[in-house]
Parts: C-alpha cells; structure tokens; sequence
C-alpha cells in the first residue's frame, strides 16, 4: 500500500496547491522552447511540489519524462547510452519529451562530469529539460544558472497545507481533530510531504497526542552534512561535521543507515558498514558503562570514518537521500507500548497482578479489557480505551 503522500501526489495542475507563479512560468518555457535559456531549474524546500510539477506538466501535454540519475551523469558515455532513445529520430510517431534532472545540489563532481555534463546536455538538447534544486543559488551550481531560468517554488502556506490535509482526511473517512491538523500544518515549515506524513502517523495512532517526530528544519541540515560526509573528499574538517546539526549521534546514525547504501557500493559499502557497526559498539559502551569520553570516537567513526570509507575521491551524481523509516516506526512503536504501559499498570493496581505478567499475558488479557464495563472499573482514558478496540 502506498504511503498517503504518494498517494495523493497531484496528477493534474490544478491539484498543484499554491504554485499558480511557477506554474505559469513553467508552461512558458516549455510552450516558447526553445528559447533563450534552455533550461529550467524549480528551486525550493523539500515537499514543495518539484518533482510532481515536472511530472504533472509532461502528463498533461503527454510528454513522455526521461529523469536522469545519479550514474547517468557521471561521464558521457553513460549520459549518451540512457539518452540514446531520446535522441534517436523517430518522425512519424514522435511524441513531445521532457528531460527531468532531479535534485541537482546532489551533484557534487565539479571537475568531472555531474554540473558539466548536465550544462553540455543543455547545450545540445532538443527537449525542454526541467531540473530540480533545494539551493540552485550554491556556488557548485554556478555554470547550471548561467544556462537555467530559475523558478522559484514556495513553501506551502499553513492555510493551505490544511486545505491540504482535510481533503485527505475526508477521501480517508478518517478523523483528526482540528487542532492536531492545526499543529501539524504549523510545524510543517511549508513541507506539504512531511505534514501528510505526520497526518497518516497521527490518524494511525487515533488520538490526539502532540506530534513531535522531530523538527523540519534539522532535516535540511542532516541532508546537507550527509551530502558532505558521503560525496566530499575525506577531510580532517568533517570531524567537526555534525556540530551544526541539531540531532543526537543516535539518530545520526539512523540517517546514515538508511541512505548510506544509496550512495556506496561493493568494497566502499562494506568498509562504510564496518565502521557503523564500530561506532555502534561504542554507542552501547558509552550507554552501559557511561563512558562519555567514547562519544569522540563514536562521532569520528561517523563523520571522517565513513567519508574516508570511499577512499579520497569525490563522489559525483546526484543521490536522493530520504528520511530514515526506522524512526517513525520506533516512535510509532514506542507510543504503542506507551499505551500498553500505562493500561497494565491501572491493571495491575486494580488486580494486584504484577505488571510484568500483564505484558507478558498481554494477549489474554487485552480481551477481557474488550469488556466496557472492566474499562469503566480500571477509569482508562478515552483513548487507551481507543486503544483497545482497535485490537492493540
Ligand atoms: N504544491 C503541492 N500541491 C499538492 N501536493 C503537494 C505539493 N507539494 C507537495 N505535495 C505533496 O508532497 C509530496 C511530495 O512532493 P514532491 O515530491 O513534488 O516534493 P519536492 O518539492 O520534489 O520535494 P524534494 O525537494 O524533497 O524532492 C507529493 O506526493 C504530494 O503529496
Ligand atoms: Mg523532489
């Protein structure tokens, strides 16, 4: 089953939420191409619409989309093998074509390939060719501007991220209360993608409690020091790596868990995971004998370790990295044995059964909670109650 986000990505321009500026220009360019500048770059904030604007855009002229990926920029030849159907002369059945370059700050070989393969593409290329960026203004980027339009996308008002979420909710037949769609469309920071997320966790949790998965800005910052540490020479300077970023080794380590396999491969995969699974037995001697002195070689590990796992060359291409799974499980789990918790111990109170057999019979025991009257008896809040009846 598909996550809500990706279920209702928009699949016409009129269910793109709050982008009419971008929209319009989008069209020109694609309407006037070739022009001027042959090229578009959609700048902006994660879950703004980038990606689902490019694609809408193509589906609605019935243009066919040909995205280029992180190997597909690294040298000419590889460039030419994936365009070859693009570039081959087809007269009789020719159909429109869009070349899509997604998240081009990924790319970080200035010298070879990524930034001046894509410019020599856009040279030569007789499709409209849209980009997408987080930061088209970084220097790296500097000879894609010359050649782009730059189009800004915003970030998604708080009115309108609501708009949003409510729709959601009612193609779902599920509800939220108004104020946790408040709070979410809030913390969202104009990230429509991670607000739906939050939706779907809270509706799954059915309660109202306070979504704090963790703040949206840290995000950009954990993607920026990933890009540095995986795709940048190895330096003695990324031993200072993850001061700025505001997350904790712990879940540090989650992120790079998660997207180090998007990056690495064979030999260097093999060395990177080495060292995850150093820094980890660290982690746990840190936990269990409080040797806080630990944490400077737990976070060495993680910043220079796994940067000099690929060797000392850069790493060019562009990578999506993504937002570790693991996580929200962890959270979704731990809000469930929350619950669980605080039911045995009225349980246990109620019964003088100790706590730890409740868990452990947790199976038996959760029918005879199925009992309203029992519920009434052990004062359980609405939504341990809740809880219960949507079978724990
Ligand atoms: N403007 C929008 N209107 C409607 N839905 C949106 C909009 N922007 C984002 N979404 C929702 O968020 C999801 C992610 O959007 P998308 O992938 O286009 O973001 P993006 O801007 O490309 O983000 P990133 O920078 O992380 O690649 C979509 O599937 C859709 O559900
Ligand atoms: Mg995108």
């Amino acid at each position: 089953m598909k996550n809500w986000s990706e279920a209702y990505r928009p699949k016409a321009l009129f269910e793109v939420i709050g982008q009419e500026n971008a929209i319009e220009k989008l069209e020109n360019y694609i309407k006037n191409f070739p022009s001027k500048k042959k090229a578009v770059i959609l700048n902006g904030p994660p879950g703004t619409g980038k990606t689902t604007l490019a694609h809408v855009i193509a589906r609605e002229r019935e243009y066919e989309v040909y995205e280029l990926n992180a190997s597909d920029l690294r040298n000419k030849s590889s460039l030419n093998e994936k365009l070859k159907p693009v570039l081959e002369q087809k007269p009789l059945f020719e159909s429109g074509k869009i070349i899509l370059a997604d998240e081009v700050d990924g790319i970080s070989g200035v010298d070879r390939g990524g930034v001046t393969e894509l410019v020599s593409l856009i040279e030569d290329s007789e499709y409209p060719i849209i980009c997408t960026a987080n930061d088209a203004w970084s220097s790296k980027l500097s000879p894609l501007r010359k050649k782009c339009e730059i189009i800004e996308m915003k970030e998604i008002s708080p009115a309108d991220v609501k708009k949003v979420l409510n729709i959601i909710l009612k193609k779902e037949k599920v509800a939220v209360s108004a104020d946790v769609v408040n709070r979410i469309a809030i913390k969202s920071n104009g990230d429509l993608r991670s607000a739906i997320n939050d939706l779907e966790s809270a509706s799954k949790l059915g309660s109202s409690e306070v979504i704090e998965i963790d703040a949206r800005n840290k995000q950009t910052d954990i993607f920026k020091t990933m890009r540095y540490i995986f795709q940048d020479k190895a330096t003695e300077e990324m031993l200072s790596a993850f001061d700025q970023v505001d997350m904790s080794l712990d879940d540090i380590i989650l992120w790079i868990e998660e997207n180090i396999p998007k990056v690495y491969s064979g030999a260097d995969l093999a060395r990177a995971y080495q060292r995850l699974a150093e820094a980890d037995i660290f982690k746990g001697r840190i936990y269990h004998q409080q040797y806080w002195r630990f944490l400077v070689y737990e976070n060495a590990l993680l910043s220079y370790g796994i940067a000099e796992a690929k060797g000392k060359k850069e790493k060019g291409g562009f990578y999506k990295y993504s937002k570790p799974e693991r996580i929200l499980k962890m959270w979704l789990n731990n809000q469930k044995h929350a619950k669980r918790k605080s039911i045995a111990e009225k349980f246990s109170s109620a019964t003088h059964v100790g706590q730890k057999r409740i868990l452990r019979e947790w199976n038996e025991i959760k029918n005879i909670l199925k009992s309203p009257l029992v519920q009434k008896q052990l004062k359980l809040e609405n939504e341990e109650v809740e809880y219960i009846l949507k079978g724990c």
